[in-house]
């Protein structure tokens, strides 16, 4: 057997199919991901019949693909890793058999990763890897001087990850906050605060579906947010008040079946339901329902959002695009005040941003700035690593490998799997 430390990692928890190998946990020989947005583009959302069989097209060609990327065959590779959940038990299912026949044919052990564990890796991994590309050790005294701030910033060193962080996971699925706490190599996670409902990336998806924008609804919002007023539609979002009020009620939502909620204190607790109603209501009042279909028939044909403020323009009317702004702006606040009330709570002193909705460019400018002000770092993943990807999984899984953490034979999925305590 090789000893490179070459974890392989299938991915295929929602509506992505991907493979990776990764190195030690940092260094990304392959990533390939299927998208499968397309497919489900049509519908607005994920068809979780279609995703499954959209997997099972795509999972053995992503995974050869990902051996031809990386320059090496099954008999290089030290383990194989896949997300056992949370997510669609049919899509996770395509994934999890794969490569329990792999494991079996190989004869190489099989590590089992939360998907939510797989995020917060992302950073981690893009940490490590930014950090080989900017290694000081291998830059001349004169190079070390004229390095910009930013360089030297990553060329922090490794012990910076031996502290506790605080990650928020924002995605389409997710929105958590997580007290990570790394222990001799792996890491510990504590739940400090979730949604109730709708995931921040729900809540985007949704609203872009009823203005008639394309699917997945945040890298639409996200550009279109430049050109209108973030001011023009004041959205508020209220202090839950208590979680009294719910009682032990089964959450209702896939979002908010991940975790539990009691013992939560209800300032971390977020709830992206009531700005959807509100933005709609909104279009409502304000007649701006005109045009959604035509929109609608536009973004599913040239399924590129506008980059130009003229393209915009031809796209949606002023009002639409200052409600978009408001709307982000509304959302970017709210992750921002309650994800700063826990790390202050807490006393993190890294927040560890990550999920889909982390891609998004207010969301990055904004938090960036607010942490400087506070003497806090706020880490991203590569914009790329931010959705769903099989590298965040091979990365979760290298610390579980050292510490021989396999999974059994008889793993099936969990959609609603929980991470922590
Ligand atoms: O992490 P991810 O790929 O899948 C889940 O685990 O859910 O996240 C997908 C979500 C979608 O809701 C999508 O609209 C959102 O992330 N998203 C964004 C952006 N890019 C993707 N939301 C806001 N701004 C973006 N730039
Ligand atoms: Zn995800």
């Amino acid at each position: 057997m090789s000893t490179r430390g070459l974890i392989l990692a299938i991915e295929s928890s929602c509506d992505e199919t991907a493979a990776a190998i990764v190195e030690r946990g940092s260094r990304t020989l392959a990533s390939v991901v299927a998208s499968q947005i397309p497919t489900h583009a049509r519908y607005g959302g994920v068809v979780p019949e279609l995703a499954s069989r959209e997997h099972l097209r795509a999972v053995v060609l992503v995974v050869r693909a990902a051996l031809d990327e990386a320059g090496v065959s099954f008999a290089d590779l030290d383990a194989l890793a896949v997300t056992s959940g949370p997510g669609l038990a049919g899509a996770l299912l395509v994934g999890i058999s794969y490569a329990k026949a792999l494991s079996l044919a190989l004869g190489l052990p099989l590590v089992a990763v939360n998907h939510l564990e797989g995020h917060i890796h992302a950073v981690l991994l893009h940490e490590r890897e930014s950090r080989l590309s900017t290694d000081p050790a291998s830059a001349t005294k004169e190079e070390e001087k004229t390095r910009a701030p930013e360089e030297k910033e990553k060329t922090r060193a490794p012990e910076e990850e031996e502290k506790n962080a605080l990650a928020l996971v924002v995605s389409g699925g997710h929105t958590h906050l997580y007290l990570a706490q790394p222990a001799h190599g792996s890491w510990h996670y504590s739940l400090v605060g979730r949604t109730l409902d709708d995931a921040a990336g729900e809540a985007y998806d949704k609203v872009a579906k009823l203005l008639g924008l394309g699917y997945p609804g945040g890298p639409w919002i996200d550009s279109l947010a430049r050109f209108g007023n973030p001011k023009a539609v004041p959205f508020a979002f209220s202090q839950i008040k208590h979680k009294v009020h719910l009682g032990d009620q089964a959450p209702r939502t896939k979002a908010a079946k991940t975790a539990p909620i009691a013992a939560l204190d209800p300032h971390f607790l977020f709830s992206f339901s009531g700005i959807k109603t509100a933005v709609l209501r909104y279009v409502e009042l304000n007649g701006l329902r005109e045009g959604v279909e035509r929109r609608a028939a536009e973004t599913l044909a040239h399924p590129r959002p506008a980059q130009t403020r003229e393209e915009a323009l031809a796209l949606c009317p002023q009002p639409v695009l200052d409600l978009v702004a408001s709307f982000q702006h509304a959302v970017v606040g709210d992750l921002m005040k309650k994800t700063f009330a826990a790390a202050e709570a807490l006393g993190a002193k890294r927040i560890l941003v990550t999920g889909g909705v982390s891609a998004n460019r207010e969301l990055r400018e904004r938090l960036t700035r607010e942490a400087e002000r506070r003497g806090i770092r706020a880490l991203f993943p590569a914009t790329k690593l931010s959705t769903d990807n099989a590298a965040m999984i091979a990365t979760a899984a290298w610390p579980r490998f050292l510490a021989g953490e396999f999974a059994p034979d008889d793993l099936s999925a969990d959609p609603a799997l929980a991470l922590g305590r």
